[in-house]
């Protein structure tokens, strides 16, 4: 989390980097500033809170100079004042540096740096590296890889800086000494260049520079790049100069625009439809019939050992992808007989499964840069290289991000197809992993032959239905929703309760709502409900309950009536035709008639829609709610 920025051109610095990181916002919004270089002082402007109050301190100052760096902060470590907004300046005012990640050894750093006469002057661990660079430039250290100082004294001391420090960062650096550079960093923390006409950026995330230059490239971890006005050179932190060019991306900049929706979340939502589409598109043969049983129905070219030989599955992720690594596993352990483990990757790092045979491990992550499910692959990797054949990594990856650090570590991506999501809130990035998940499912059934393929065929014109039904939801539903929020205005506690495949969509709906409402909410299997939730029951306490006509139908509705029994007030998300549903619920979420199999890409709109209705009605920040952060790149 944190959004960093940098700009080197023709151009008046400090509005690139506003817009700049106003498209980075979704990673913190804590604190922003903002510093430049001109006539050979740092100019450094910070502000506590949304990009907004930045802004406003800006607004009417002339600021003519076109160097600059800027940041948006998720708080680690110091409170959210200004005095620890970045960006973090050096004792003398010479150096300003921005920076996103965490410094393990700040504290080793900052005492030694107290000690050599440094001022320090935030909470923050990012401190540290402004007063480093200034140290290592008036004390160069003479053994530490190939000298840079030929090609650049600030170049070479923020090298030696870097190389001491632990952690994960990306850092951009200017010195009001080198008016003509701008050096970015990058270790374990995403960082991209864009490459314009004179003119270079640099930024976490590349929405910040579509609006500049298609042509961007990633650093890789270990590497630093210094920009001037004449170019990009990129190194390694042992000093080794590096060959690297720009690729192009494949980016429309109206993506990023909200289209005319009040929020970006709502926009996401209404995308739904189209993102399954592409998806389905993406994978789904479509000239493949039953007959052809020699053909895969689907498309994802994975090795072919992965399906054959597979004993294991084990799926790490976090937040809302862990939620679809939940259905996931249903699919796969229902539809292939992979047996198959979710595991939230925080937890997987310390204290990881005993190693079993022919596994594969599938990271789940929208942005591709989520620390916990990147380290918890990486480990993964690492401790089985080494061993026998028989358990050595097998790695899949999906995400939204193929251009993301996943990329590197995975030996395979499905590609979700979803397009940028801003709201922090994840929706529509949910649905289009949910979809990946239906199509890895089916193509290790196909192979393992756990489904024949006249029992795959329906399975796959359901999925090729749920577009459709999912845009007659959001048409026939939405205004209903609308209202139906204003009874929640007040409401404390809401209990979700879901079964089977739809028990993660009761996780789903009630995360959905905590994080943008400030509901305290709870998804439970409904069949556990009575081991507890039930205590927290009555007439004020709202129970949605996801009954799909299916196998666990009769058992949710009993589970529902327990609830209803306690006072409380039952909301259904239940299938259009169902009589029986109107005598039990108080309150409906219909949705078209479909199969139980493939219910969740249907049972979670109404759920996303009620969250962001009640939260709207609440006048709260739905894009940006308090204290989350869309891309989480610390531990
Ligand atoms: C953050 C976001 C969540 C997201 C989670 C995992 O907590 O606020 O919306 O689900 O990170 O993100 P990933 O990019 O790995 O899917």
């Amino acid at each position: 989390m944190c959004g960093i920025v940098g700009y080197i051109g023709t151009q008046a610095a400090s509005s690139i980097l506003l817009e700049g990181l106003r498209k980075l916002e979704y990673r913190g919004y804590d604190s922003a500033g903002i510093a430049t270089v001109h006539e050979g002082q740092i100019q450094c402007v910070r502000a506590k809170g949304k990009l907004q109050n930045l802004e406003d301190k800006l607004a009417g100052l002339e600021n003519p100079a076109r160097l600059g760096i800027g940041h948006t902060r998720w708080a680690t470590h110091g409170k959210p004042e200004e005095y620890n907004a970045h960006p973090h300046m050096d004792t003398a005012y010479r150096i300003a540096v921005v920076q996103n990640g965490i410094i393990e050894n700040y504290r080793e750093l900052r005492e030694d740096l107290k000690a050599k006469g440094h001022e320090f002057r935030s909470e923050t661990d990012t401190e540290v590296i402004p007063h480093l660079i200034a140290e290592c430039m008036a004390h160069p250290v003479a053994d530490q890889g190939q000298s840079l100082s030929y090609q650049s004294p600030f170049l070479e001391a923020v090298r030696q800086a870097v190389n001491q420090l632990e952690g994960a960062f990306a850092l951009a650096v200017i010195c009001a000494d080198y008016p003509d550079e701008l050096i970015t960093v990058r270790q374990q923390a995403p960082l991209a260049i864009g490459f314009g006409q004179g003119e270079f950026f640099c930024a976490s995330d590349t929405p910040a520079l579509v609006a500049h230059t298609r042509a961007v490239l990633p650093l890789e971890n270990g590497e630093l790049a210094r920009l001037t006005p004449l170019g990009v050179e990129v190194y390694t932190f042992g000093g080794e100069r590096l060959k690297k060019f720009p690729r192009t991306l494949n980016w429309n900049p109206i993506l990023v625009e909200k289209q005319g929706f009040k929020h970006f979340m709502l926009k996401e939502i209404y995308e739904q439809p189209g993102v399954v589409r592409a998806c389905l598109e993406a994978y789904l043969r479509n000239d493949w019939a039953p007959e052809q049983s020699q053909v895969s129905p689907l498309n994802l070219n994975l090795p072919a050992v992965w399906a054959d030989q597979l004993a294991h599955i084990q799926i790490v992720a976090c937040g809302t992808s862990w939620h679809a690594g939940l259905v996931g596993k249903y699919l796969l352990e229902q539809l292939a007989g992979v047996p198959t483990q979710v595991h939230y990757a925080s937890e997987f790092r310390y204290a990881p499964p005993p190693l079993t045979p022919h596994t594969l491990t599938i990271g789940v992550t929208q942005s591709g840069e989520t620390a916990d499910t990147l380290s918890a692959l990486d480990m993964e990797r690492q401790r089985r290289q080494g061993q026998p054949p028989d358990y050595q990594p097998h790695l899949l990856g999906i995400t939204n991000r193929t251009d993301s650090t996943l990329a590197t570590i995975v030996e395979h991506l499905i590609n979700t197809h979803a397009g940028i999501e801003i709201g922090v809130a994840a929706t529509k990035t949910f649905t289009a992993q949910l979809v990946a998940f239906y199509c890895l499912a089916l193509e290790l059934a196909y192979r393992r032959r756990t489904l024949s393929p006249t029992a795959i065929a329906p399975i796959l014109d359901g999925l090729r239905q749920l577009p459709a039904q999912m845009e007659l939801i959001l048409e026939s539903q939405e205004r209903y929703i609308e209202e139906l929020s204003h009874e929640f205005v007040d409401t404390q506690d809401f209990i979700f309760l879901g079964r089977g495949i739809n028990f993660p969509i009761a996780l789903e709906g009630a995360l959905k709502l905590k994080e943008i409402s400030y509901i305290h909410a709870e998804g439970y299997p409904a069949g556990e409900m009575k081991h507890g939730p039930i205590a927290l029951l009555d007439a004020k306490v709202p129970v949605v309950a996801i009954a799909m006509p299916g196998a666990v139908y009769e058992k949710v509705i009993s589970n529902a009536q327990e609830a209803k029994a306690r006072d409380a007030l039952l909301i259904g998300v239940t299938v259009s035709q169902d009589e029986h549903a109107s005598e039990v619920f108080d309150r409906l979420l219909p949705i078209p008639v479909v199969d139980e199999l493939l219910s969740p890409l249907l049972t979670v709109v109404p759920l996303q829609l009620l969250a962001y209705h009640i939260a709207a009605r609440r006048g709260l920040d739905v894009d940006q709610p308090r204290n989350l952060a869309k891309s989480v790149t610390v531990e």
